[in-house]
């Protein structure tokens, strides 16, 4: 295939390109010091972020403490977990809404009469959730009585099943605090997603942003600084009876999917940033569509192969109905190599879902020619090509390995 050979192709004459645009501030200001630091063609020239996907999937039970501890032991700059809410409007960790797919609560009958097809937003649009159990049906003290198993997923390893159980958010933050604190207080940044805020808040039947408020008084009560005045002191547990020490709380970036439920979290606060992600809502991936986003949001997320197929090709895969004037009314969609220069242009860091594992065939699917499944190396180059500024990865060390080989082929460059 011309894929591996053109994106190296690409990759040399972005070296070239690069060498050219990022020398230019050097001339100007002179200064050796600047040159190391703006290598890299991201926004800031600082190198791209890597945030640990759900933890560290590859290895571990995805959104577990382990899972999150490991990720944040690798070195990952941010760790990811997913919130939803249990019956008793506690925030736990896990991707989905349903829970036969990732706990072995198939195998407690106490719960059997809880099976069934269930009606709810997903999106924002009804649905139904089909021979399954949700999470929402289940106090906190019940969920803890399941266990978590693995993805399987080609390699990894299955030896972590039904060890854990779901964590609850607390847990997440104090997991990653305590790697923290033994760390000497590296500053580990965080980055939550609430999963389905509109459902979530319309079972608790809030009109007033339940999920969100609930996720607020969480970090609030962790010492994070949500606004100018907060004082921004966080606790890590250094020992097994619990003594703790104050560390940096580490960066926050609030993450997700629903457009009204990010607007109305960067309503409250002002020094986290907002993250907007974007797959199915497609008329959000226009100039007008971006121009939204980048009122109130700091970063633009999107489905990778948006940046590769382009987004046509993945509306065609997916077989998703598309209003095609309302597109154009906006601006028609921005072709693959133009959203992270028009995402920088308005202000934007521009972030990418999923990076796997390069033993990983994705299971999860991708129009014909993606680049998943091809070698990670080619794949992840391609991106930093373009100067993204982040990317969700779940094997933390390989993709720091591919991060550290870019920037020394860069700096040898330069
Ligand atoms: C759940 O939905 C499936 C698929 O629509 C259907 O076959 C099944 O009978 C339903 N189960 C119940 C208990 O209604
Ligand atoms: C929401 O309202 C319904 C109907 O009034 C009630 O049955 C349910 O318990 C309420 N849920 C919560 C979480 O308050
Ligand atoms: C951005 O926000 C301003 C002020 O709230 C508003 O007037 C403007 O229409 C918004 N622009 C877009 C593209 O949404």
């Amino acid at each position: 295939m011309h894929l591996i050979a053109s994106a190296s192709a690409s990759f040399v004459t972005l070296l070239v390109i690069s060498f050219i645009v990022l020398s230019l501030p050097v001339l100007i200001s002179g200064s050796a010091n600047d040159a190391a630091d703006r290598v890299w063609p991201t926004k800031d020239g600082s190198p791209p972020k890597l945030y640990g996907h759900c933890g560290e999937r590859f290895l571990m039970p995805e959104h577990t403490v382990a899972s999150y501890e490991i990720a944040a032991i690798e070195g990952a700059d941010y760790v990811e977990p997913d919130l939803v809410l249990t019956k008793d409007g506690i925030l736990v960790c896990y991707h989905d809404l349903a829970m036969k797919r990732a706990t072995n609560v198939a195998d407690h009958p106490e719960f059997a009469d809880r099976r069934g097809n269930h009606s709810v937003y997903k999106d924002g649009k009804p649905d139904v959730v089909v021979d399954d159990w949700l999470i929402i049906h289940f106090t906190l003290d019940e969920l803890k009585t399941l266990k978590v198993k693995q993805q399987p997923d080609g390699v990894r390893p299955l030896y972590f099943n039904e060890l854990f159980s779901i964590a609850t958010f607390q847990e997440f933050i104090d997991a990653v605090h305590k790697v923290s604190a033994k760390e000497n207080g590296r500053a580990i940044g965080i980055i939550p997603e609430l999963k389905h805020p509109f459902f979530h808040n319309f079972v608790f039947n809030s009109s007033e942003n339940f999920m969100e408020e609930e996720y607020l008084n969480v970090l609030r009560s962790n010492g994070f600084p949500l606004t100018q005045s907060d004082e921004g002191k966080c606790k890590g547990v250094v020992d097994s009876q619990g003594s703790t020490k104050d560390i940096p709380c580490g960066p926050l970036i609030f993450q997700g999917f629903d457009k009204p439920s990010q607007q109305y979290l960067a309503q409250q606060i002002t020094l986290p940033e907002i993250m907007m992600n974007v797959h199915p809502d497609v008329y959000l991936l226009t100039p007008k569509g971006i121009q939204e986003i980048a009122n109130f949001s700091d970063y633009l997320c999107i489905w990778k192969e948006f940046m590769y197929t382009g987004v046509e090709a993945e509306i065609s895969y997916r077989g998703w109905q598309v209003d095609a004037d309302l597109v154009s009314q906006m601006g028609g969609f921005l072709l693959p190599h133009q959203f992270v220069p028009f995402g920088h242009s308005l202000g934007l860091k521009m972030s990418l879902f999923t990076i796997p594992d390069s033993r990983e065939h994705s299971q999860r699917g991708c129009a014909v020619e993606c680049m998943d499944g091809l070698d990670r190396k080619n794949e992840m180059f391609y991106y930093f090509d373009m100067g993204i500024d982040s990317m969700f990865v779940e094997n933390v060390p390989e993709a720091m390995r591919i991060r550290l080989e870019y920037e020394s082929l860069l700096k040898n460059n330069l």
